[in-house]
């Protein structure tokens, strides 16, 4: 007898006896190597800066921004007139959540598949159009799948160890599906995740659908040893409205944001900053990482453009970032960069 799917798969596939081990699932990578966290110092290369008050902004150079917007936002204005912010994030979230949940073997077969027909009834517009989502579905199997540069837990675990927090309570600014946050609370239990998004799909469906099944590597207090933990097992709760509306106090721990900063120009720079700083408790971590400027991230978002590009975005390198940081009134902890994210811990000085 064959069992429905639910009853077939255990909600909680994977268990210490997987550790050391890594698996190619057909939309992720599932990733439980290194469960003592002992060798990834190697995803993370920090301390290019050892005193950010003598880094200036001539030496350091400004963000590269990136011009080229989706097809959709481009025929939005064209008809419309400026898209406003909020819903180009909709816009943006939508899109970006399709090719998270995409089975990629089978879609790249599908897709060679369909060009190779069109080529054979001598289609030229088609085959261009089915070549061009080949070239994107092959480019996210491996940014995503087969690198795990999206999520990349033992970047984000080389970058999250060693905080002096006991139970803490995290808020994460503009949290989409919320993974930084899981991964942070499965390494430090026993507290509490505030996820803050004012795209309410990003309560539904990205964190609403993110796969119960998905193993974060992190700690059991009771044993001491490291464990597996799920979303479902997690002390989540999610706020859908603008982070300029919270009204939380000074009582996180920690407070991060992953790919926020580079969404703002200049002007806006040292607002997004004081958002990291106004709900941190004394002593409380600032935790932010944006995309690296790198030739390849450069190609990266000119391939996806009508997937990723509905709003503005910079992309810059560590010391732009931390120069951000630092001259809004942070001390920086530790700083660097994982796969495809410079990362930076800081503290309100
Ligand atoms: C680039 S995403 C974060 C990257 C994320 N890790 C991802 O995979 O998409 C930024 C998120 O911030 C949210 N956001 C932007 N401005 C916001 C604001 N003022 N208040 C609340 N959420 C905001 C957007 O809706 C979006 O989901």
């Amino acid at each position: 007898m064959t069992l429905p799917l639910s009853e077939a798969r255990p909600p909680y596939p994977f268990s210490e006896a997987d550790f050391g081990k890594t698996y190619l699932e057909p939309s992720y990578r599932v990733d439980l190597r290194e469960p003592a966290n002992e060798n990834l110092d190697v995803f993370f290369n920090a301390n290019q800066v050892s005193d950010w008050s003598q880094l200036t902004w001539k030496e350091a150079g400004k963000p590269y921004e990136v011009k080229t917007m989706s097809k959709h936002r481009k025929s939005y204005e064209k008809e419309n007139g400026e898209m406003s912010v909020k819903t180009s994030w909709e816009d943006f979230n939508r899109s970006f959540h399709e090719w998270f949940i995409k089975d990629m073997p089978d879609e790249m077969s599908k897709s060679k598949g369909e060009m190779l027909r069109h080529f054979s009834r001598f289609r030229l517009k088609d085959v261009k159009e089915a070549l061009g989502e080949t070239v994107r579905l092959s480019l996210w199997n491996y940014v995503h799948r087969i690198e795990d540069g999206t999520w990349d837990p033992r970047g984000k675990r080389a970058l999250f160890q060693g905080l002096d927090v006991s139970k803490p309570r995290i808020l994460f600014l503009g949290a989409a599906e919320g993974y930084e946050a899981m991964q942070l609370h499965a390494m430090y239990p026993g507290g509490e995740v505030v996820l803050c998004d004012y795209d309410e799909f990003c309560k539904t469906d990205r964190f609403g659908h993110f796969p119960e099944s998905y193993p974060f590597l992190g700690f059991n207090s009771a044993t001491g040893q490291p464990r597996v933990w799920y979303k479902d097992q997690m002390n989540i709760h999610y706020v859908v409205d603008d982070i300029r509306n919270l009204s939380f106090g000074r009582e996180f721990d920690i407070v991060i944001s992953v790919g926020l900063l580079e969404h703002f120009p200049d002007n806006y720079k040292e607002e997004v900053m004081d958002w990291h700083r106004k709900f941190l408790k004394p002593g409380g971590y600032a935790i932010l990482t944006t995309p690296r400027h790198q030739l390849k991230s450069r190609l990266f978002y000119m391939i996806m453009a009508d997937v990723m590009n509905h709003t503005y975005r910079e992309l810059m390198d560590i010391k732009q970032m931390g120069l951000y940081v630092y001259e809004n009134g942070f001390d920086i902890l530790r700083h660097g960069f994982i796969k495809v994210h410079n990362g930076i811990i800081a503290r309100p000085r």
